[in-house]
């Protein structure tokens, strides 16, 4: 993103939830890069992600808030003491953790985001921005919507708790709006790729990069069609729906590259020519539509960032080459 004076001049300050995790990470590592000192909320009290990203003085400019977004009164203390207007909510538990325990994966996810709103709406005079994350997950899976592009507006038919509960979140920022007129922006993506990408079923694409830049052998448990997201574009969407005045409660399905699984690893092959032979595939498809139409979006904000798969590929292995040459690339991650 281009560095622009910090969006603190114009009196706004952004707390992100789950900041540690993946996406977070590069949502901070945008707002710190263009001069913001951004809060991060998050129960984790490990930041290798922001580590891998961020120089030790960029995150010197970040204030680390350590709570749980189930705790009403932690992210509140988090929001009023740092005078919050831009709630970026992200924390939750992914599709394996919600299905071994549902009751858990509710508190986080769905108490978790009412707590987000319910602040939002008791502090209305501080917090004018709610953007969180959503997911492809809330539709069904291919065979459900037949052959070809899902249009905006299809029906949603999550086959997961982990879909079921955003698909609730999406429906309580909708009853927030008409019962109390607090908008908000829901974005559903469906497989974010690139550095930090480390757990949750659709990791294999970015733990294949890896593989590939260590020389090792990898395989991806599942086959078929995804919708492969770079993480960057991800984060600005995210950065741009919060900063846009868009009102109403708005839920947007994001669109990346729609490719099959050997055509990712080919082009994979592409970029980083060691990689030939070392990577394969093999599984089911994953039980969410793939071609998913996201014309709302383009409308509402006109253009969205879309790096190329082979572009986003080879950023994805330079940051790794680079962490590799400083001795600081984890590969842990690809034994699981
Ligand atoms: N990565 C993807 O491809 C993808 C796709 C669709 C939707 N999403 C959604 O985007 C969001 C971010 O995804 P990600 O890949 O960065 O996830 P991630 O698992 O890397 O990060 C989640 C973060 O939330 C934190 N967290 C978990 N429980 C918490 C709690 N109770 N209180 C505070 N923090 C807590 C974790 O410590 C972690 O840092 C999630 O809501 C996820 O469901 C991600």
């Amino acid at each position: 993103m281009a560095s622009s004076p910090g969006s603190q001049l114009r009196g706004s300050r952004f707390l992100i939830t789950g900041a540690k995790g993946f996406i977070g990470a590069w949502i901070v590592k945008n707002l710190v890069e263009r001069g913001d000192r951004p809060v991060i909320f998050d129960v984790d009290t490990e930041a290798h992600r922001l580590r891998a990203l961020l120089t030790i003085d960029q995150l010197g400019r970040v204030e680390f808030v350590r709570g749980d977004v189930t705790s009403y009164d932690d992210l509140d203390r988090g929001v009023a003491d740092h005078g919050i207007t831009h709630l970026i909510h992200l924390a939750a538990l992914q599709v394996p953790a919600c299905a071994a325990d549902p009751l858990l994966g509710a508190r986080i996810n769905v108490l978790g985001t009412l707590n987000v709103f319910e602040i939002a709406r008791r502090r209305r005079d501080l917090v004018k921005r709610i953007v969180y994350a959503s997911s492809a997950a809330v539709f069904g899976p291919e065979e459900f919507y037949g052959a070809g592009t899902v249009r905006e507006g299809a029906p949603l038919h999550p086959g997961t708790h982990y879909g079921v509960f955003k698909q609730c979140n999406e429906g309580n920022a909708r009853v927030y709006h008409a019962s109390h007129g607090i908008s908000s922006v829901g974005l559903r993506a469906w497989a974010v790729y690139g550095v930090g990408r480390d757990q949750g079923i659709t990791s294999g694409p970015t733990k294949a990069i890896k593989a590939a830049v260590v020389g090792r052998p990898y395989t991806i448990r599942f086959t078929g069609q995804i919708d492969l997201q770079y993480v960057d574009d991800c984060a600005r969407t995210f950065l741009r729906c919060a900063e846009e005045d868009l009102s109403g409660a708005r839920a947007y399905t994001l669109r990346g590259a729609v490719v099959r699984i050997d055509r990712f690893i080919q082009t994979l092959e592409q970029v980083c020519p060691p990689a030939r032979g070392l990577i394969r595939a093999e599984g089911q498809h994953l039980p969410i539509a793939p071609d998913l139409d996201d014309s709302a979006l383009v409308r509402d904000l006109g253009s969205v960032p879309r790096t190329p798969l082979d572009q986003g590929i080879r950023q994805t292995v330079e940051i790794f080459e680079r962490l590799q040459r400083d001795g600081q690339l984890d590969t842990k991650d690809l034994d699981t």
